[in-house]
């Protein structure tokens, strides 16, 4: 019951702070003249996400299409209690054992660093993730700059990274989160 009220949160202020940023992401789409490739299509993606790094970590991310952008939805188990950022990166490389083949933040409007909820940041900055003393984690928020149909936002072909650290929201362009201790291929 708390899970779901905390979701509805932050769907609620998400859907007020993003509208100027889905309305350019909208204009993008439109440009294409492919309806199919709308939001709320309900398309979507997927990755298993794999433990690098020497950590345990296991879990799994969505990425769904949908009326204001993409919801995104992490869960993580055997992973170090705390805060862990969780970003989608430019590459869906996964093949380093320290995750260092995923490149750099997944950041198609050449932006800033920051967190999601900022004016700027990179379309893959996803903010930070809660472990609990169980090291079970579970992260949902919606993105309005990012899409799952083919085009320049979208997340298929990328990858998604669990950090070591919290993500500081400011250092650009890492967060400043430490090493990478998961890595999925979005699929
Ligand atoms: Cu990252
Ligand atoms: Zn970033």
């Amino acid at each position: 019951m708390p899970m779901f009220t905390r979701f509805r949160t932050s769907l609620a202020v998400l859907a007020a702070s993003g509208l100027s940023a889905c309305v350019f992401v909208h204009a993008t789409d439109s440009s294409s003249g492919d309806s199919k490739h709308a939001h709320g299509s309900g398309l979507r993606a997927s990755a298993r996400i794999e433990a690098r790094s020497g950590s345990t970590l296991a879990g799994s991310a969505t990425f769904t299409e949908q009326k204001g952008g993409v919801l995104v939805e992490v869960t993580v188990s055997n992973a170090p209690p705390g805060w862990h950022a969780v970003h989608v990166h430019e590459k869906g490389d996964c093949s380093a054992a320290d995750g260092s083949s995923a490149g750099t933040h997944f950041n198609p409007a050449g932006h800033k660093h920051g967190s999601p909820h900022a004016s700027e940041h990179h379309a893959g900055d996803l903010g930070n993730m809660w472990v609990d003393e169980k090291g079970n984690g579970h992260h949902v928020l919606l993105m309005p700059a990012l899409a799952v149909a083919d085009g320049p936002n979208s997340v298929r072909g990328r990858a998604i990274i669990v950090h070591a650290a919290a993500d500081d929201l400011v250092t650009d362009p890492t967060g400043n989160a430490g090493g990478r201790i998961g890595c999925g291929v979005i699929q």
